[in-house]
């Protein structure tokens, strides 16, 4: 009896060893004294996630190299406040409409909804005070297998202009072998539009030592949508084979960024386009790949969403200040937002960004960190 309680806790001391832990600490507190909180979730792989309260967003990513030398791969700031004051959506949860909506103006069922122009004559990212700058709660956190947080926000009826009552959950967790999977969870009230998505800026280069123009992309898309010169799609759907859009196989990002022959570069600064992920919506699929030959750090990225915005940082102009005092200028980083199509709501053949009562709206990314 006595030794199958010392080896019953043996076997917990080592179940223990090798969980994943989540910690929660403050995070300072913004101009107005609202306090922030943060969850670190950490596994036993070298591997850490922040994740703080004020736009559940990630605010560091910690990931060893060949070497094992850990270093954080995301761009954002030390402070919460600067995430309010230089608001660049780094890392955040972004809703409830993730990229663009023509003119901010969409029908549904034969109403006309306005929403505020605050990109050019469109509407971006949720509008003047979307996801990324909401107080989210932490509902709550765990440790064990995977070290989990759950944090949720109710967007009231109206706000920002989008019709229904919204709740949305966004769910980050950290497994041992490496993935950080994010799930979003929204129901709502009235019918209603949304696209929910993590606008996390990549450097795998870590403390981002090198630009990401040297990065090895893969995009599992064998099709993107071209946009106007305002960045709304223009409904085509368009092969990316023998364009500089093809990401089929690895490329190096600055090959051919700078290929102005392409009236696509030129609209976009580069790349800051949806690439329609292969594959059939719905079910997890590899969508991304990067590699940092440096490093040796790869991400792999897995999504349920339609399409993924790939985007090379174009608006980052050095006038940005991130963490360590870090000035941030264009091509410091990868993003890659998994959601549905630019502008769903005005293209009735993209897929849908309709979400009814009753309905369960789910969007999962799982990005994998290994070396090679
Ligand atoms: C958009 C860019 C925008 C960036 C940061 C991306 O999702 O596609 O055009 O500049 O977000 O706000």
């Amino acid at each position: 009896m006595r030794y199958t309680t010392a080896a019953a806790a043996l076997l917990g001391l080592c179940a223990q060893a090798h969980a994943a832990t989540a910690t929660r600490a403050g995070f300072g507190q913004l101009a107005d004294g609202t306090k922030v909180e943060a969850v670190t979730l950490t596994n036993s792989a070298g591997m850490s996630a922040k994740i703080m309260t004020l736009g559940a967003t990630l605010q560091s990513l910690v990931v060893p190299d060949k070497a094992g030398h850990k270093d954080d791969v995301v761009l954002g700031y030390d402070t919460a406040q600067e995430y309010l004051s230089r608001p660049d959506y780094f890392g955040a949860s972004v809703g409830r409409y993730a990229n663009r909506i023509a003119k901010g103006k969409f029908a549904l069922d034969g109403k006309t909804y306005t929403l505020v122009t605050n990109d050019g004559p469109n509407h971006l990212h949720g509008g003047t005070k979307g996801f990324d700058k909401r107080m989210w709660k932490i509902d709550s956190v765990s440790s064990g297998t995977d070290a989990k947080v759950v944090l949720s926000y109710v967007s009231a009826d109206g706000e920002e202009g989008y019709p229904g009552e919204l709740k949305v959950t966004a769910t980050y967790s950290l497994n041992d072998q490496n993935e950080l999977k994010l799930e979003y969870r929204a129901t709502t009230s009235k019918p209603t539009v949304l696209n929910l998505t993590n606008h996390s800026y990549f450097n795998l280069s870590g403390n981002d030592a090198r630009d990401v123009m040297g990065n090895m992309v893969t995009l599992h898309a064998a099709r993107f949508t071209p946009v106007d010169a305002t960045l709304i799609p223009t409904g085509e759907r368009k092969a990316v084979s023998g364009t500089v859009f093809d990401f089929q196989t690895a490329h190096r990002v600055g090959d051919r960024i700078r290929d102005a022959r392409d009236q696509q570069i030129r609209f976009g600064r580069g790349y800051d386009h949806n690439f329609i992920v292969d594959g059939a919506a719905g079910t997890l699929r590899p969508a991304a790949r990067v590699e940092e030959p440096v490093s040796g750090r790869v991400m792999e990225m897995s999504v349920t969403a339609p399409g993924v915005q790939f985007y090379t940082g174009n608006f980052l102009d050095g006038t940005y200040f991130g963490k360590g005092q870090r000035a941030y200028r264009q091509g410091d980083a990868i993003c890659l937002e998994p959601g549905v199509f630019p502008d769903s709501p005005n293209h009735a053949d993209f897929p849908t960004s309709r979400l009814n009562p009753g309905q369960s709206y789910v969007n999962t990314i799982v990005y994998k960190f290994s070396t090679h």
